[in-house]
């Protein structure tokens, strides 16, 4: 039973707390039990706890005893049990932003050659430096000693080009800054399957036969550790997500936010419990994004959009402070990393709004939140078999385990060549969070909250074309304190 039990959860996209599987298994028909307690949550919680199961009995009990018939799983409020405390509201708590990494005002890239040879050196020692500390690439040559190596050789590179044959291995073209060699990943072996993209620094365990040909065993990623915890942050503030919000647009969704306003104006426990709004990029629908977007537009200037966006924010309650970014339709250079919008634009906005730049690293009490637009899910998505649209979260754990925002060069993300490469994930985020691809989730990855945060637009003429079912007017929350998720549909 045990097994069925973390077969069910893993499939659901869950965890289950020790304490709450013992539980569970010294229960009559435990799976019927944890199937029921699922579906009162609105989404998976990252992990079920034991309170959880006990409060939701509690619920379900009293429900039962003040009916005559049983209680149905609908009298179970729609927020996870242990995402309600008593007590907490978020106008107790004054704001605490910092932004600890950003490109705005450090941009110094012109795009020339040599632009580009340092961005790319940039990354790869960084990443590499990332590898080599790991103990499974420690002693690791350099490529051109390993060539001459007649016994296993571990090295550091990037990726330069990846290829199939038509016996279906696969051929890395491998580089570090002084030579590159070819790496088998042969179709028999465990390796098959593993991903690899262009332009992604890893490191390579394996065999060189006579003809200089590295025969790979392993392949291993900078990664995140694996014994981390989510770290919280002590006071009980909680932050909301959104993105892709389209202002502008004639597909946004007047509606749904009205239901969103009056629900964070006068809304629940939860509601009033939120201190930050985190908006990861998108936030109006441009102008030229795209061609013919004119028929698509309601408000046809840039301005007016910003100003129409700036009004629906000012609805917030006061204790809401909005953290922004802009994404690849927002009125700043499309290259990343892009620097916050211009102060012509920040100066339609309340005081209550602190622009960013995209990607950057922002800490909310204590909690470093990573947001990126999530522009490279595009070329993630294309190059990588079984990645998805729906399934933004297996990109950005793939983000996560090669430390890096937008790997792929040269695809349809435009990088701009900086000194220093912004993309790299140098610090590990409490929360990592992106948008762009008009879905949602939330998930964790090695004790990184992660959060995909929907959209305020239905469905447009492009994605209906291109078979995109958006899944909009979602609000993902995130416990500041627990790291514990939800996700509110309006
Ligand atoms: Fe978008
Ligand atoms: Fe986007």
């Amino acid at each position: 039973m045990r097994e069925t039990l973390l077969a069910f959860v893993s499939q659901k996209g869950t965890l289950l707390e020790p304490a709450a599987m013992d539980y569970l298994l010294r229960q009559e028909n435990p799976l019927v039990r944890l199937e029921r307690l699922l579906g009162t949550f609105p989404s998976a919680p990252l992990v079920v706890t034991l309170q959880d199961m006990l409060d939701a009995e509690a619920i379900a009990r009293r429900a039962a005893s003040q009916a005559s018939t049983p209680a149905p799983a609908s009298v179970v409020p729609p927020v996870a049990a242990s995402f309600r405390r008593v007590g907490e509201r978020a106008a107790d708590h004054a704001p605490d932003v910092t932004i600890l990494r950003d490109i705005t005002g450090q941009s110094t890239c012109e795009g020339t050659i040599d632009d580009f040879t340092r961005y790319f050196r940039h990354r790869f020692q960084v990443l590499g430096g990332m590898l080599r500390s790991r103990r499974d690439l420690h002693g690791a040559l350099d490529i051109a000693k390993s060539r001459k190596s007649t016994r296993d050789v571990r090295f550091v590179g990037m990726v330069s080009e990846v290829r199939t044959t038509r016996n279906g291995h696969r051929i890395l073209d491998v580089e570090d800054e002084a030579d590159r060699i070819s790496v088998l990943l042969p179709a028999d072996s465990p390796l098959a399957p593993e991903v690899v993209v262009p332009d992604e620094v890893l490191g390579i365990a394996g065999t060189v036969n006579d003809r200089g040909l590295v025969i790979a065993q392993s392949l291993i990623r900078p990664d995140i550790p694996v014994t981390r915890s989510f770290r919280g942050t002590r006071d009980p503030v909680r932050a909301a997500f959104m993105s892709d919000i389209h202002v502008g647009s004639r597909t946004f969704l007047e509606e749904k936010w009205a239901k969103f306003l009056a629900w964070i104006q006068d809304g629940d426990e939860v509601a009033r419990s939120i201190r930050y709004l985190v908006v990861s990029g998108d936030v109006v629908d441009g102008i030229g994004v795209f061609p013919r977007q004119d028929e698509e537009l309601a408000i046809d200037d840039i301005y007016g959009q910003y100003e129409a966006l700036a009004a629906h924010l000012a609805s917030l309650p006061d204790h809401v402070t909005v953290v922004m970014i802009p994404g690849n339709h927002d009125a700043v250079r499309p290259a990343e990393p892009q620097p916050a919008l211009p102060a012509s634009i920040q100066k339609l906005f309340d005081s209550s709004v602190v622009f960013a730049g995209n990607p950057s690293l922002v800490s909310l009490h204590g909690v470093r939140i990573l947001a990126y637009h999530g522009r490279s899910m595009d070329d993630f998505v294309s190059s990588v078999p079984g990645l998805s649209y729906h399934r933004p979260l297996d990109a950005m754990k793939l983000m996560l385990r090669m430390r890096h925002l937008a790997p792929i060069y040269g695809g349809k993300t435009p990088i701009a060549p900086e000194a220093k490469d912004h993309l790299i994930v140098e610090e590990v985020p409490d929360i990592f969070v992106t948008g762009h691809v008009h879905s949602v989730g939330v998930d964790a990855y090695r004790g990184v909250v992660l959060v995909n945060s929907s959209t305020w637009q239905a469905q447009t003429p492009y994605q209906k074309m291109r078979n995109i079912e958006p899944l909009p007017a979602r609000l993902p929350i995130v416990d500041l304190a627990t790291g514990q998720a939800v996700v509110r549909e309006f």
